[in-house]
């Protein structure tokens, strides 16, 4: 009798202490417990050990321990029956669901985008390059071999485990890596990160964007750089804006030049943006130079073509009405955010 009681006394505290958080677990319970190879089964089956004059007695304190087992898997049950009711009833299936907050694209991104929907109409193709580039395709097949003055014009940065490596400091590089491949006509569009050693202020970053050109075939002639270029420009500014080109240099162009836009802000009467002038700059072009054709395997003598560069924040700025290039990276999402339903 005493052992039994004890045996008794130590599963009841045993199940007390079970918990089950599911279902499964409440079931688990009533195998050990309750099923046909269950603990209260094997308990009761001790009765055959217990001496007749205490069987009445052991007969009541086994039908206790079995029914306080029948209790415990009962409670059991509720409490994992009302958990999932608790959970069922917190979900109102009626509420609208959550809106998600609207992204947006960054401007100098929508005005990268602007710029080359305009030359996809006229069939240019668009590729990148690595950012981190080596001499050849950065200066020296441009026609800027060491020690060139004409480097100096781009403050570049070097990086420190190879001299041989720059951060590239115009998409230019892009257009030699285009023409590398030898696959000609070449009619492709070049867009990128750009980087220059220069002091960070409103007005100048150590990185910006530029959209590079290229188009080479045979009879290309600086009219077909015109006038793609007045295309670019009337889609861009619209039909009423003045087009100008000054003679400039670029060692990979001959001739080179820069073309002008009138100003799109005062109209060209002179205004803060064209420092009175009436005319803002907005890129540089000429005709791809012989050595360059030569350095890429292309044929000087029967092919020719064109190229062109510009920056993409200086445009951004005037169109979103930003005064300060800084802006264009810090991630500040009250900035970014004034962007949503820009197109
Ligand atoms: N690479 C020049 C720069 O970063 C821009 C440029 C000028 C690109 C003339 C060209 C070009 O392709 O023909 O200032």
């Amino acid at each position: 009798m005493e052992q039994l009681l004890n045996t008794i006394a130590n599963y009841k505290k045993e199940m007390a202490d079970f918990t089950a958080v599911d279902e499964k677990q409440a079931e688990d319970f009533r195998i050990k417990y309750l099923g046909t190879k269950g603990i209260v089964k094997a308990v009761m089956g001790e009765m055959k050990h217990v001496p007749a004059e205490q069987k009445k007695e052991a007969g009541q304190l086994l039908n206790e321990f079995k029914q306080f087992a029948e209790q415990r898997f009962q409670q059991l049950q509720e409490a994992v029956g009302s958990q999932s009711a608790t959970a069922a009833s917190l979900i109102d299936l009626s509420l609208p669901g959550d809106t998600l907050p609207m992204g947006s694209r960054h401007p100098v991104v929508l005005m990268r985008n602007r710029i080359v929907s305009i030359f996809q109409r006229l069939g240019f193709a668009v590729a990148e390059g690595p950012e981190i580039e080596d001499d050849w395709h950065n200066f020296g097949a441009l026609n800027l071999p060491a020690h060139h003055p004409a480097r100096d014009m781009q403050d570049t940065f070097y990086v420190q485990q190879n001299p041989d490596w720059v951060l590239r400091t115009h998409t230019s590089s892009v257009q030699i890596r285009e023409m590398e491949k030898g696959k000609l006509p070449i009619r492709m569009l070049m867009p990128g990160r750009v980087y220059r050693n220069e002091t960070i202020s409103a007005r100048s970053h150590c990185f910006f964007h530029q959209v590079e050109g290229l188009y080479i075939d045979e009879n290309v002639s600086f009219a077909d750089l015109k006038q793609t270029l007045y295309f670019f420009v009337k889609e861009m500014y619209g039909k009423d804006v003045k087009v100008r080109f000054r003679p400039s240099y670029f060692p990979f162009t001959e001739p080179s030049a820069e073309m002008d836009v009138s100003c799109f802000i005062c109209g060209g009467s002179g205004c803060n943006v064209c420092k009175k002038t009436g005319w803002v700059e907005i890129l540089g072009c000429g005709m791809v130079h012989p050595n360059v054709l030569s350095n890429c395997n292309i044929d000087p003598q029967k092919y020719s073509g064109f190229a062109f560069g510009m920056g993409i924040e200086r445009p951004a700025m005037l169109k979103y009405g930003v005064n300060d290039l800084r802006l264009f990276s810090e991630n500040d999402v009250r900035f970014l955010k004034q962007f949503t339903t820009a197109i």
